[in-house]
This record gives C-alpha cells, sequence and structure tokens, in this order.
C-alpha cells in the first residue's frame, strides 16, 4: 500500500533517541529547552513553548489568552476537528467561517461578517500546509481587538511574505504527528510572537504553568536551583513533551528543509502530469507565500468515491481532509447547524481528495498516482 503521508526517519534520529535512552533525563531535561530554543530560531518567534501533541497545543494556546466560557473564536469550516474542540474545553463557542474555493483556507470577508461582540479570537488555518492571508487577518484582529492564532499544524516550513510560518500569528500551534512536517511520534509546540515583550513573556509564563499542572517551576530548575518548594496556582495539566521526543524532533527539525523542498516537488510534478486532465484540479498555491504541501489535495471534479475506491484497488491509499468540522455529530446535536452557512466548504467536501504526498516518496510513485488517475478518468468517460 503507498500511504497518504508517513514519516521519514533515518540513522541519525534513531541514534539520537538513543543516546537519551542513556542519559539522566527521559523527560523535562535539557532537550526540552534545547528543542524550544531551535524552533524558535527557526521560526524567528519570540518563544517556543513543547507541549505533548498539537491538540494540547490549541487548548493551551486558549488558555493562555484567556478564553472564558461564553466567548467566541472564529475557525474555519474545513479543518481538523481539533481546532474547534480546543475552543470548547476552554469552554468557549467555535463559530464557523466558511474557506475560499480555490484554496480552501478561511475566507476573511467571512472571518469579518462572523464577528460580534463576543468574538474573542480567530484561528487561522494553513490548510494543508499554505499559509492564510495574514495581512489581511492582522487588520481584523487589530480593528476588532481580537487575538490572532494560528493552527500551523499543517505548514511548518512554508513562509509568507518571506516571513516563515510561527512568526505570523500571536500564537501558532504546530503537530508533530507523524504524517506532519516533522515528527516525535506524538509532540506539539506553541511559538508566541507579539510585538509587546512584557504580553510575549505573560504569554509564554502561562503556556509553561498550563503544561505543568498550573505548577510555576519545572523539577529540573528545582533541582537546579537546590529548591523544593512550588506553588500550584490554578488547574492545568501534565501536557509535558519528554527529551526522547524532543531529541528526536530536534534531528527532524535539522532536515525540515530538505523535507519541505522535496514536498514541494512532488507537488509540481503532480501538477504537471496532472494538468491534461479537466477532470482533476490541484488546489491553487498563491504567489506571494511558499506552501509546505502537508497534503497535495485535488477537486475530483466527477465521482469523487469512486476515484477514492479505484486508487484503492491499486494499492493506494487516499484520505478525504475535512468534512466540515460542524457535520460530525458532536456538533449536531450541540449546536444550532441549521443555522450555519458555508456553502463553498460543503461543496468542497464532496470533490475534495488528499494523493500521497511525503518527503520519501519516490519519482515512479507521483507517476503511477498520476497514471491511475488519468486511467480512472479515461474508463469513467468511457464508460458514460
Ligand atoms: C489542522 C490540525 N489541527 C490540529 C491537529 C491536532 O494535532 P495532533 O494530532 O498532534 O493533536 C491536527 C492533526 O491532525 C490538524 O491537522
Amino acid at each position: 500500500m503507498l500511504p497518504y503521508g508517513k514519516q521519514t526517519m533515518d540513522e541519525a534520529d534513531i541514534q539520537s533517541v538513543v543516546d537519551v535512552l542513556r542519559s539522566d533525563w527521559l523527560t523535562t531535561g535539557p532537550l526540552v529547552s534545547q528543542f524550544e530554543t531551535a524552533f524558535s530560531d527557526h521560526t524567528q518567534a519570540y518563544s517556543a513553548t513543547s507541549v505533548c501533541n498539537g491538540t494540547a497545543a490549541l487548548q493551551a494556546a486558549l488558555h493562555a489568552i484567556d478564553i472564558q466560557p461564553g466567548d467566541q473564536v472564529i475557525v474555519p469550516a474545513i479543518t481538523f476537528c481539533a481546532t474547534a474542540n480546543a475552543v470548547i474545553y476552554n469552554g468557549g463557542i467555535p463559530v464557523f467561517a466558511d474557506v475560499s474555493a480555490d484554496t480552501l483556507l478561511i475566507d476573511v470577508d467571512d472571518v469579518a461578517n462572523k464577528i460580534t461582540k463576543k468574538t474573542k479570537a480567530i484561528i487561522a488555518v494553513d490548510y494543508a500546509g499554505q499559509p492564510c492571508d495574514y495581512t489581511a487577518l492582522r487588520q481584523l484582529a487589530d480593528d476588532f481587538d481580537l487575538f490572532l492564532l494560528a493552527d500551523a499544524c499543517h505548514s511548518l516550513g512554508a513562509f509568507y511574505n518571506h516571513q516563515p510560518v510561527g512568526s505570523l500569528a500571536d500564537l501558532s500551534c504546530f503537530s508533530f504527528h507523524p504524517v506532519k512536517p516533522i515528527t516525535c511520534g506524538e509532540g506539539g509546540m506553541i511559538t508566541v510572537n507579539v510585538a509587546d515583550h512584557g504580553l510575549a513573556e505573560m504569554l509564554t509564563r502561562r503556556l509553561h504553568c498550563f503544561r505543568n499542572h498550573g505548577i510555576d517551576s519545572d523539577h529540573r530548575s528545582r533541582q537546579q536551583l537546590g529548591q523544593f518548594e512550588y506553588d500550584m496556582k490554578y488547574l492545568g495539566f501534565n501536557l509535558r513533551l519528554t527529551d526522547m521526543q524532543c531529541a528526536l524532533a530536534m534531528s527532524q527539525l535539522s532536515k525540515l528543509t530538505s523535507f519541505t523542498d522535496r514536498r514541494q516537488f512532488i507537488a509540481r510534478e503532480y501538477c504537471r502530469q496532472l494538468e491534461p486532465s479537466a477532470d482533476y484540479q490541484p488546489l491553487v498555491h498563491l504567489e506571494d507565500r511558499t506552501h509546505a504541501y502537508h497534503l497535495m489535495v485535488i477537486r475530483c471534479r466527477s465521482n469523487r468515491d469512486k476515484v477514492f475506491n479505484e486508487l484503492r484497488q491499486r494499492q493506494i491509499v487516499t484520505n478525504v481532509h475535512y468534512r466540515p468540522v460542524y457535520q460530525n455529530s458532536f456538533y449536531r446535536e450541540r449546536f444550532d447547524v441549521d443555522s450555519i452557512h458555508c456553502p463553498t466548504a460543503e461543496a468542497a467536501y464532496q470533490e475534495i481528495l488528499s494523493l500521497p504526498i511525503f518527503p520519501a516518496m519516490e519519482d515512479h510513485q507521483i507517476e503511477f498516482v498520476s497514471q491511475s488517475l488519468a486511467e480512472i478518468a479515461f474508463a469513467t468517460a468511457v464508460s458514460a
């Protein structure tokens, strides 16, 4: 089976974890802050705080900006459910905005339509790895005094107007799940990048405290200072990332540029090889930004489900990212979903398909997928 996404590991990655297993610290040791520093350097952010997965990153970011029960947070209709769920974990209400038809990125005009007196923040999702329109979103956030958050779980390695993802929003959240741009099994990160350094420091401190039960210091720093006392300031969680995971993530981060280059090459090849067919339309890559190509999403002009099944018969695994979040049972049962209007997202869901893409994918595999798609389109046309 050719998977739609997969980790790329080498001996250096494996050795980095083995070295930690032989060291004194398996968790909350020196590698946590080393990875965080490497990550904030890479993304040109004020700070980076590691957590145990991307969902925890979103939960912690929304806690840091003090989302309270009843606060509204605008999220795109097309995203992984974790984006909206994290709002609910904090007692907030996700408000769904539609997406643009050509990119499936959040539609800034619809965000403006959805702002009310209760809106506290916008979460922009860099869908498939392409950064959102951060200039327009920043303007909107400033005009209405909102926090701008990025769900950058797909887009590590991408740039918008030459600025790296991680530095574009007030807080940006990342995932290190195996199919993501870099991996450590499970893992996450929140970068903070606000102009006011006092605010940046306060947000970073809230993130550190929240990931460690609401306690304001960690075991290693207390040991280094020869202290035993700590204070639990509020009810936080254990969202910590281990040293083993940080070692692996740091090793992976050193290869991010080559991973991204390969993903971009694969995407260009798909676009070139699929171009002759009117049946498949890759999403648009906008010119003022680079694309991390976590996902290679096409729109199938006819019968997406048939294309999915026929590819599967040829041992090619594809996927659909995503059903509009509010169409999931949990949301249907608790939200007045009939009043939610995101027609572009609903129409796109019928057509989208994520093709295999990962750095270790070989050229002949790209050709095999493109050729298979062409044959399926031909067979459909002949039988029509
Ligand atoms: C857009 C988006 N947000 C959040 C998450 C959650 O990340 P994690 O699986 O690391 O919790 C994912 C993961 O698939 C995602 O794709």
